[in-house]
């Protein structure tokens, strides 16, 4: 299989002196499922707008389909689709309106515009409300309509960025769906971020963890998670400042424990026997008088990758309970 991006060393560097994109490099297939995964700020829509033409790499190499960003950009837009992290749709025109503008900047023939936007409509379940205006579609309905725009002229690659973001489960669902379908019965290559752990481990077939601009570990979901080598433990402390250290020490002479790191829940462990390990902290930390405000355990998730990087969570379930938190900067 050919490259269909190949990003090298990739730097960007906003006017005020932010470092957006801290000197990535990666590659993604032709027709594959890949992620960009990483919390707010991390520079996910920076990397997504360089490698669409919008933004001006400070420095590196990218290409796109075989082309360079910076001297064949218009090459790289006849061939891609592209998703925002905004929605783009137009309130007051209908869904179908907005489909058929969207072929005209594409320059298609009327005729081919009608049966495409039929195509799409039926493909994004829209055909029902294709007459009505875009400012009455819910949420969900939006982001749909604004995936089927990006498909207009037909692209072999779609770049997608946070199209789930704030939406309810199900209508995160619903995109899986459709976005399944068009990567592999289409072939489009599709070029995703989020902040989802559960949905860039369950559609991308690689992806890389970004954070701060550096992307912190590459590889298919499963990779990532068996490189953890060891289910998770989170231990948090009454009072965790005071018992941290100490708790650690007591922790680290037990059979089993691979690692131990500091986290925001106070401690997680890494250990091959957790279920086992758990009766022997919480009676370990009891007989030194270290209170305990719960412990649990699970298989390694994604979380615990970017956790083994990082040292924190990705929260993205804060976005849903809060939007706002959308439109915040770095986080911490
Ligand atoms: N136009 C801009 N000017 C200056 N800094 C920016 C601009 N856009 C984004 N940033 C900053 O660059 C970093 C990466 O942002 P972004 O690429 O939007 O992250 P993500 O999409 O992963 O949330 C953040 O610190 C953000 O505040
Ligand atoms: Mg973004």
């Amino acid at each position: 299989m050919s490259d269909i991006i190949t990003v090298k060393d990739l730097v960007l560097v906003y006017g005020d002196g932010t470092k957006a994109v801290d000197n990535i490099s990666f590659t993604v297939q032709d027709g594959e499922f890949f992620g960009f995964l990483g919390p707010n700020g991390a520079g996910k829509s920076t990397t997504i707008k360089v490698l669409t033409t919008l933004l001006r790499k400070t420095s590196g190499s990218a290409t796109v389909a075989g082309y360079d960003v910076e001297k064949e950009a218009g090459a790289i837009r006849k061939v891609i689709g592209v998703q925002s992290q905004e929605t783009t749709v137009d309130g007051d025109l209908t869904g179908r309106e907005n489909l058929e503008l969207q072929g005209h900047f594409h320059q298609m023939k009327t005729s081919e515009i009608k049966q495409r936007v039929n195509e799409l409509l039926k493909l994004v379940e829209l055909e029902s409300v294709a007459e009505k205006r875009a400012r009455n579609y819910s949420g969900g309905m939006k982001k749909r309509l604004d995936l089927a725009t990006a498909l207009v002229h037909k692209p072999k690659l779609l770049f997608l960025d946070e199209p789930t973001t704030g939406l309810d489960p199900q209508s995160r669902s619903t995109i899986w769906t459709y976005l399944q379908k068009l990567n592999k019965e289409d072939g489009i290559t599709i070029f995703l971020t989020t902040q989802y752990l559960e949905e860039a481990d369950k559609l991308c077939k690689r992806l890389s963890i970004i954070d701060f601009g550096k992307i912190v570990a590459s590889g298919s979901p499963t990779e990532l998670k068996h490189e953890v080598g060891a289910d998770s433990i989170r231990v948090a402390l009454e009072n965790c400042d005071k018992d941290r250290a100490k708790a650690k020490e007591i922790i680290k002479t037990m059979s089993g424990v691979s690692e131990i790191i500091d986290s925001e829940d106070c401690i997680n462990v890494y250990a091959k026997n957790a279920g086992q390990l758990i009766a022997d902290i919480v009676r370990a930390l009891d007989s030194s008088d270290i209170r305990l405000s719960s412990v649990t355990f699970s298989s390694p998730s994604l979380d615990d990758v970017f956790m083994k990087h990082t040292g924190r969570r990705i929260r993205a379930e804060d976005l849903v309970k809060a939007p706002s938190a959308m439109f915040g900067g770095r986080r911490r």
